[in-house]
């Protein structure tokens, strides 16, 4: 299986090839909603392209569950991902979106979706095995931007692709997690985006839990500013990072909260980093960071002795509620 840093660094070539794997599948083009089925590191895809469809005109849903949303029918694309094929709620969820007669595409590696497709003759890109699924992202995300680049569902040029996968391959986020991972140590991150960048937000969330074995959470402006800051002056507090993730394009209005709420968080002596995304096109700013995360959490496990590829605790789960 390798190590995780050998994983991190083959995101790019993954995202190559995810490319021309999803530029083989063209989708239906009265599709009028998309929804995105999957779970954890099946289900950062969905997220991530949700960011990305924010400006399109197809409503985006993710969907974190056994059985998608009611309005789910005929004309909607029901993107279904697990990298193993076999996870319960995203099973349950592709046959929900057979029995709603959705237009359904699958990406897995293998297992009883990749199964279930043959039989319903289900549109279907298989991305190599052998990986954990939260490391083949760089799949993911490309085959699915292929397919809805060359299908009209989303426009980014093959210019901004590129540079995106180049953005990937930035061996300087290396060197640069290494020097911020020092910040994170002993503390529980809170990682705070504006609503838009939530899907970020979420992969930090995710590598930090799986890949750094600690809890980590997020939050959104501007909601937060609405609840969460209540507990600002509580002394459990100490025990809390705040990382505040910014984007130059962060409404004016969200700018100005990330600000008054870092400030109230100094007061409280809560520690903060501040991430400023870089890159000319929100996908290349989002594999930027998705990859300066994914090396943070590294340094964090191997700092801690920890082995960060295994998940014990997710499979003791799975085979927990797979028992009769
Ligand atoms: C484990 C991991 C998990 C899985 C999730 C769903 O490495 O990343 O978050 O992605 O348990 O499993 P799959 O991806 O096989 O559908």
């Amino acid at each position: 299986m390798g190590s995780i840093l050998d994983a991190i660094r083959a995101i790019p070539r993954q995202a190559r090839e995810g490319l021309q794997l999803g530029r083989r599948v063209r989708i239906r083009s009265d599709i009028q909603h998309v929804i995105f089925a999957g779970m954890g590191g099946s289900g950062i895809p969905g997220d991530l392209m949700q960011a990305l469809m924010r400006e399109s005109r197809t409503p985006v849903t993710v969907n974190k569950d056994y059985k998608l949303p009611a309005f789910a029918g005929q004309n909607t694309l029901a993107v279904v991902i697990s990298y193993s094929g076999d996870t319960e709620e995203t099973l349950a969820a592709y046959r929900d979106a057979i029995t709603s007669r959705c237009t359904v595409l699958a990406i897995t590696s293998g297992g009883k979706l990749a199964e279930l497709c043959q039989s319903d003759k289900t549109p279907l890109i298989i991305v190599p095995g052998g990986l954990v699924p939260r490391q083949a992202l760089g799949y993911f995300l490309f085959a699915l931007l292929g397919c809805f680049t060359q299908s009209g569902l989303l426009a980014i040029t093959d210019d901004t692709l590129e540079q995106a996968i180049m953005a990937l391959e930035n061996t300087e986020l290396g060197r640069k997690a290494e020097e911020l991972f020092q910040q994170f140590k002993g503390k529980v991150p809170l990682i705070y985006t504006s609503q838009a960048l939530a899907g970020l937000g979420l992969r930090w969330k995710q590598a930090l839990n799986e890949n750094g074995k600690i809890p980590a959470y997020t939050g959104t402006f501007t909601e937060l500013c609405h609840n969460e800051v209540e507990g600002s002056a509580s002394p459990l507090m100490k025990g809390f990072h705040a990382v505040f993730i910014r984007d130059e394009r962060d409404h004016p209005g969200v700018q100005k909260r990330m600000a008054a709420v870092k400030a109230i968080l100094k007061e409280k002596s809560v520690t903060v980093t501040e991430i400023m995304l870089r890159g000319d096109h929100l996908l290349i700013k989002l594999c930027s960071a998705i990859q300066l995360g994914d090396y943070i959490a590294y340094f964090l496990a191997r700092d801690a002795g920890i082995d960060p590829l295994d998940t014990p605790v997710i499979r003791q789960i799975k085979e927990r509620v797979r028992k009769p």
